[in-house]
């Protein structure tokens, strides 16, 4: 590899996952490098979340290599597990925020997790990141007294805040208007920048894959079927690519 050229900090290789019965990776091979913005796309069912909870350590391969900035992962223990959980940001699909604690406190929470004890060091790193998202006049809310959309911000700043290598969005503007949508998608790419860290976002919107991907993947039984950038993938004349694209059923009324 050239001197220059970035090198991966996730490494699968070979990467088999069954669940029950169910074979859902199939020997999935998957680079992402430093600092790029990768975008994971599929159909329902296919493995996406799968795949980042794999990378998260919060699933374990069936078999094959996962390599997480050198260090194959899919041997640790759950002790072990601990600092490398602690390199990667994760939103997860539902947000999963704690109701019972204020915004601050959830945005907090990863911080004291990681062993800050240092009120003023967290409430300034705290205000940073609500700033970032636009939450700074929410602090005191609890969960269910926020939007959907303010809650996706609560997330995004609760996985920004210790600074990680890596983020995995999982489906971060489902759901969405589409102004709010476009706002989250400049926020991850303003992340992305900003921390020079690793961005893999799965979603269903191809206009975000517009905003925020470098490359993207498509995942299709069990394999990457296509990886390329947003516009190779838009100009696509392979006709499982376009129909996904386009998102034609082949269906009539
Ligand atoms: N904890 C689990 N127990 C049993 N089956 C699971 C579990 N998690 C995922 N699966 C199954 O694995 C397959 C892939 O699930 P996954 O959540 O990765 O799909 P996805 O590609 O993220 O889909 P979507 O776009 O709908 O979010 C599905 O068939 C799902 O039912
Ligand atoms: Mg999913």
């Amino acid at each position: 590899m050239p001197k220059d050229s970035p090198s991966p900090l996730i490494e699968l290789r070979n990467v088999q996952k069954h669940i029950g019965a169910q074979q859902i990776l199939r020997g999935l091979d998957l680079s992402i490098l430093h600092g790029e913005s990768l975008g994971i796309i599929g159909g329902s069912g296919t493995g996406k979340s799968v795949t980042l909870k794999l990378i998260m350590g919060l699933m374990s391969v069936t078999s094959g290599s996962i390599k997480v900035d050198g260090v194959e992962i899919t041997t640790l223990n759950e002790r072990q597990l601990g600092p490398h959980r602690r390199k990667i940001g994760m939103l997860f699909q539902d947000g999963a925020l704690f109701d019972s604690l204020s915004l601050e406190e959830n945005v907090a929470f990863p911080l004291r997790e990681a062993g800050e004890r240092d009120h003023r060091k967290i409430a300034a790193a705290v205000q940073e990141v609500l700033e970032d998202v636009g939450l700074a006049d929410h602090k005191e809310k609890l969960p269910p007294a926020l939007s959907g959309g303010m809650r996706k911000r609560a997330a995004l700043a609760r996985a920004v805040i210790t600074k990680p290598q890596c983020i995995l969005y999982d489906e971060p503007t489902a759901g969405l208007d589409p102004i709010v949508s476009d706002s989250i998608d400049h926020l991850i790419r303003r992340t992305q920048r900003r921390y020079g860290c690793t961005a893999v976002f799965v979603t269903h919107d191809m206009k975000s894959l517009r905003t925020v991907a470098d490359r993207v993947v498509y995942l299709r039984d069990g394999v990457i079927y296509f990886s390329g950038t947003p516009a190779e993938l838009f100009t696509s004349t392979d006709p499982v690519i376009h129909q996904f694209v386009t998102g034609e059923s082949g269906e009539t009324s």
